[in-house]
């Protein structure tokens, strides 16, 4: 915690590394991280593989949905390659990160990232984005359970989505789990700060509070925390700091933290 605000890892450190690698968590937890974030798809076979696109073909050598994959096509593919990492001449304190090539481009089951979290000396939260959860009419959130409940970790998790029904399936299956309410935009109705039922966590982007920096409070006021992404410019960290939220979702965790400990 950074000056009372988390810094969780978007996508793990996912500036530095690729993102959704074991490497990019990794690095991540060694950069001081609260919490790791992380999008979670279902393959074609019932597995959560921590994926953000709906297609492979942006992070990987491969072609196709997650949803029409099983995970041994995907163990073929390379989701780490697409990232080049020296020599990024607009980032210059990017950094290269060392690690093994098989952490590197392997895709990351959701599985293989609570046993990384299991086994970090120093509790590590999670917040796991259902993506798609309409097309698998509930599937995604009973498999998601199951696998917590197989997989205890010692840091506060909670399931983060843009779709209200999602998070009312986990609420409703598993009362005692956090949940984040995700959003672009404010809909009129949830300018006062209130949240459909179901979501403890007001999850809005960077450019609601740009736009209407007051909704902090009043959401606050409401009883929900605000957890806000993607902050990755200073200027944004700062917006940040001065409205008092609780938690930054950031591909830059390092960065974030040491600028709100200068704060
Ligand atoms: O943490 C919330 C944020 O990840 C939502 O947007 O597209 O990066 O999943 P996206
Ligand atoms: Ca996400």
């Amino acid at each position: 915690m950074t000056a009372d605000i988390a810094v969780i890892a978007h996508r793990g450190a996912s500036e530095d590394a690729p993102e959704h690698t074991l490497t990019a968590y990794r690095q991540a937890i060694a950069d001081g991280a609260d919490a790791l974030e992380c999008d979670v798809r279902m393959t074609a076979d019932g597995h959560l593989v921590c994926v953000h696109d709906r297609r492979v073909n942006r992070t990987s050598n491969g072609r196709g949905a997650v949803s029409s994959l099983e995970l041994a096509d995907l163990h073929e593919l390379d989701f780490g390659s697409w990232k080049a990492q020296a020599g990024d001449e607009e980032r210059p304190d990017r950094r290269e990160v060392d690690a093994p090539e098989q952490e590197r481009t392997r895709v990351l089951t959701l599985e293989r990232l609570l046993m990384l979290v299991a086994e970090t000396e120093r509790p590590v939260g999670l917040a796991i984005e259902t993506k798609h959860p309409t097309r698998w009419a509930g599937r995604v959130e009973a498999r998601l359970l199951e696998v917590l409940a197989a997989h205890p970790v010692p840091g506060p998790v909670r399931v983060m989505s843009f779709s209200a029904r999602s998070l009312q399936r986990v609420r409703a299956a598993e009362p005692a789990l956090g949940t984040v309410q995700l959003m672009r935009f404010l809909l009129p109705r949830h300018r006062d700060g209130s949240l459909p039922v179901g979501a403890d966590v007001a999850g809005p982007s960077i450019r609601v509070l740009r736009r209407d920096p007051g909704y902090v409070a009043r959401a606050q006021r409401a009883g929900h925390p605000v957890h806000v992404w993607t902050v990755d410019d200073p200027a944004d960290v700062e917006l940040c700091a001065r409205l008092g939220v609780d938690a930054v979702i950031t591909n830059r965790p390092r960065t974030v933290r040491d600028h709100l400990r200068r704060l």
